[in-house]
């Protein structure tokens, strides 16, 4: 079946459909021996040879998907510039290569995802997909009743409203801990939202993706997901 090239260049997992169209424009996609930078041009990958950086891109393989409980320290990237550890340095036994299903800051802890179907990748990514993850916050102190209901209905972040979000007080203290839950995952948005009102996050724990928890797996642990969790994620249609 013939694809556009970064369809089969994200499906592979390599990256995303946008940053695969950057590959082709830089040259560094071939078929069949000969460099593509046309960005509707079509292969069919049991046919053809896709080739990434010389790398020959099989053909749909064995998908894993990992679901790691992340401790503060690691940055959700495959390298570091810095040379900080990865993510990926946590997951021994695990040959494929995988990718963070979006990012977690170095100073977060909690749920992430990982895995080399960049279908699911990008599908659980897409702002269309409105998968609920919820974080637990420890603020620097405490924002008034009206300003937290002010984040729940939306704020204009980078020029776009965020979605609305549910807060909850889990722990009143002087330094409060608050359940914040978002079908969004913008660049730093829990700690930016927090920011808007003053408060400065503390700690950052990501608790739940979808009816994913981090029961049972203790930090710096993964777990391969079920068959039925995976088509669970890939049928979301917010109930769960
Ligand atoms: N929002 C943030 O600000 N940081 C994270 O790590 C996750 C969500």
């Amino acid at each position: 079946m013939e694809q556009r090239l970064q369809k089969i260049i994200a499906d592979a997992g390599i990256t995303s459909r946008r940053k695969a169209e950057e590959l082709m424009l830089q040259g560094r996609v071939s078929v069949n021996g000969q460099v593509i930078t046309q960005l509707g041009s079509k292969a069919d990958v049991a046919r053809d040879h896709v080739r990434v950086d010389g790398k020959l891109l099989r053909g749909p393989g064995r998908h894993i998907y990992l679901l790691l409980n992340k401790p503060v320290g690691y940055v959700s990237t495959v390298s570091d510039p810095e040379r900080r550890p990865t993510v990926i340095s946590l997951l021994r036994g695990v040959k494929e290569r995988v990718y963070p299903v979006g990012r977690l800051d170095y100073h977060s802890s909690g749920l992430l995802l990982l895995t080399n179907d960049g279908a699911l990748a990008n599908l659980l990514m897409s702002r269309a997909s409105a998968i609920p993850r919820t974080y637990h916050v420890k603020l620097e102190g405490r924002p008034e009743p009206s300003a937290l209901a002010k984040l729940e209905q939306g704020i204009v972040l980078d020029g776009r409203r965020t979605a609305p979000a549910r807060i909850r007080l889990l722990a009143e203290r002087e330094k409060p801990w608050y359940e914040i839950t978002l079908t969004e995952g913008r660049y730093h948005q829990v700690r930016r939202m927090f920011e808007r009102l003053g408060q400065a996050v503390v700690k950052l724990k990501r608790v739940r993706i979808a009816f994913l928890s981090e029961e049972g797996l203790a930090p710096g642990h993964f777990r391969h997901l079920t068959a039925a969790e995976v088509n669970r994620l890939r049928n979301w249609k917010g109930v769960g």
